[in-house]
């Protein structure tokens, strides 16, 4: 199967105009005279730009007990009409993705039902003897919820573990010895990074902190860089929202001062925070009426466009957005995705810089259908999504295909 795509895309050193052929669900050429094959789609459209395919490295998309919030195919099919080509599942489902066993089930799932590509974490076993091999050839890394994990016997086995392996350790890092009554101040984000750090000097892992909500955490994650291995991201709410009452806006690590929010705009701009995420994380609605109710909301439908947002009020660039969301996690991952050059993986994420429109979750894929940027003007949209060469969004409707693939199998680039 051969699709070529035409328009302006986005290349190592800039904007340029031409075409990409994807083949077999590689690029298989790139440049000014590329000889189409297969389907065409023409995107040379002013305002529209091509980008290595988007990747969201933090998401759940619940399923098994939870499928009432989201499940694979809801949160894929919002991955695709939000620009994702890949995203990565977060193991606090019920049950927990931390036994060989249901990392085998939840694979198969994505496998049938995914409408994009997908990739897999494995939660802090309870028992050891579930730190086999095959997590490896079936997982990208390791996530520790510190508030839950942190005490777990088998956390430090773990580490060492994914310290063998090579897999990545993706830390929710809020040390909860610090919170207070219901109140988590940004000193336990800062405790909690200052944990994992030191564990990941003494047992060797890579450590990637996730949903960075406050300048005390930034600091403290700059303290660290010098000694280990270590990357962040933070989310678009961090990025434009601060404290609010409403339970809706409730989500964990909380939203913080304007302070905390300028400073971490800051820090992704100057590559301090080298990744951004959706935390994309679906509750009904009713569960968040109430006070007491969990935190998160759904985010892979307005990551994107709040993201263009910020590049149209130069706040930044979209070398900046292409980077934090598909360069960066594609290396960090150990991906062949994230660049247009040949024999990278056919995705590819068109967006469309002039669109403005008002964000209505009552449009989204996702069964959660409401959003703290409910209402909120954004200029910029994805207008196509494209999966190893095959359109998975295209005219406003996904399209469904043969299910998602384990980036696991991706292989190398070549
Ligand atoms: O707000 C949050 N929601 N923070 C978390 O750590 C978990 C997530 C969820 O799964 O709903
Ligand atoms: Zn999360």
């Amino acid at each position: 199967m051969e699709l070529t795509v035409k328009g302006r895309f986005f290349a190592p050193g800039g904007l340029r105009e031409g075409s990409i052929r994807i083949s077999r669900g590689r690029i298989e050429e790139v440049g000014e005279e590329v000889a189409p094959g297969g389907e065409v789609l023409d995107f040379r459209e002013e305002g529209k730009v091509i980008l290595p395919g988007l990747i969201d490295m933090h998401v759940h998309l619940r399923d098994f007990e939870l499928s009432y919030k989201e499940d694979f195919r809801t949160g894929t099919r919002a991955a695709a009409r939000g620009g994702y080509t890949v995203v990565v599942d977060m193991p606090n489902t019920l049950p927990r993705v931390n036994r060989i066993s249901v990392l085998r089930k939840r694979e198969e799932l994505g496998r049938r039902r995914a409408a994009v590509d997908f990739g897999l974490y494995f939660g802090v076993p309870e028992e050891k003897g579930e730190l086999r091999k095959e997590v490896g050839k079936r997982c990208l890394g390791i996530k520790v919820y510190l508030p839950e994990e942190g005490e777990k016997e088998t956390l430090e086995e773990t580490l060492r573990f994914a310290s063998r392996e090579r897999l990545l350790v993706i830390t929710h890092a809020e040390d909860p010895a610090f919170f207070r009554g219901k109140e988590r101040p940004p000193e336990a984000e800062v405790m909690g990074i200052r944990r994992m750090a030191e564990l990941s000097l003494r047992h060797r892992f890579r450590l990637h902190l996730t949903h960075l909500s406050s300048s005390a955490g930034l600091r403290e994650l700059e303290r660290w860089k010098r000694r280990v291995r270590l990357s962040a991201d933070t989310c678009p709410h961090y990025l434009l929202l601060t404290r609010r009452r409403d339970p809706l806006f409730k989500v964990f690590p909380p939203l913080r001062t304007e302070r905390d929010r300028t400073a971490l705009l800051s820090g992704l701009r100057e590559g301090k925070i080298e990744v951004v995420t959706s935390d994309h994380a679906p509750h009904l609605r009713a569960e968040k009426r109430d006070p007491d109710g969990p935190g998160g909301f759904p985010g892979l439908e307005t990551e994107l466009p709040l993201l263009l947002t910020l590049v149209r009020r130069g706040e930044l660039e979209l070398e900046g957005v292409v980077k934090a969301c598909s360069e960066v996690p594609a290396s960090l991952l150990g991906l062949p995705a994230g660049r247009i050059e040949k024999g990278y993986v056919g995705n590819l994420t068109v967006v469309d810089l002039k669109k403005s429109f008002k964000i209505d979750p009552l449009e989204f894929e996702s069964k959660a259908k409401y959003s703290p940027f409910q209402g909120r003007r954004v200029v910029g949209s994805p207008v196509c999504t494209i999966v190893r060469g095959r359109p998975v969004f295209l005219d406003g409707e996904v399209v469904e295909g043969l299910g998602g693939m384990n980036v696991k199998a991706y292989g190398e680039a070549g």
